[in-house]
């Protein structure tokens, strides 16, 4: 609904966009900023590059396995084709919480598998970094989820700026950051981490896949 509503202001606004990114916990944010564009680009009616953005801490996209699972923890859903990292992946404590999903929509997975999305993991401390220059610039604090989105926004920009190339860039601002100021006031204390997903601890929980014929 969102990227459909994003369509039509840019219609109104006399802009297309040239990339469009979201961040990606369970899929849901990114799947509707950007599923409506990657429409119009299947149709042939404009070339768009989509950036989909995940913690370094919980990459299901960038580092898991094209697999069915099961969507819960409790392993209680129906198996289902998608990026995981097992159901038993317990990412550590990152301050994005809704981005510490073990799976991904099948959609979006689907997507991803035939290549028509780019990829990203980020780091929580660059992350912050980014959704405080936008804070300071737009008077808006970001959900710490968000502020993946923001970063790649950020990055794309000064792309464009060292390029010397003009580009629209679209990014769901997926949720506002009014009750994350804890964590934004660890970030500036210095105490926040970046966290290394243990490879370890994935290869366990992806071993423990339910086998499908
Ligand atoms: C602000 C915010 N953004 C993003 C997400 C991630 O969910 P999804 O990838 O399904 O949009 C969450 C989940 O709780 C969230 O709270």
């Amino acid at each position: 609904m969102i990227g459909q509503e994003a369509l039509t202001q840019l219609e109104m606004a006399g802009d297309y966009p040239d990339i469009v990114i979201g961040c990606t916990g369970g899929g849901s944010n990114f799947a509707g900023i950007a599923f409506p564009f990657l429409g119009a680009k299947l149709r042939g009616e404009g070339e768009i590059k989509i950036i989909a953005v995940e913690p370094a801490a919980c990459p299901s996209l960038t580092r898991g396995k094209y697999a069915y699972d099961f969507g819960d923890t409790a392993q209680l859903t129906p198996l289902t084709k998608m990026h995981t990292l097992g159901s038993g992946f317990v990412p550590e404590g990152i301050h994005a919480g809704g981005l510490r999903y073990h799976g991904m929509a099948p959609l979006v997975s689907h997507i991803v598998n035939l290549g028509l999305v780019e990829t990203r993991a980020e780091y929580q401390l660059g992350c912050f970094a980014a959704g405080l220059t936008f804070a300071r610039a737009e008077g808006i604090l970001p959900a710490p989820e968000a502020n993946h989105a923001v970063k790649a926004a950020i990055d794309e920009a000064l792309r464009c700026k060292e390029s010397g190339v003009s580009k629209s860039i679209l990014f769901n601002l997926c949720g506002h950051g009014h009750f994350d100021m804890q964590a934004y006031i660890d970030y500036q204390a210095g105490k926040l981490v970046d966290t290394e997903y243990s490879a370890a601890e994935v290869a366990m929980a992806l071993a423990g896949l339910p086998v499908v014929d």
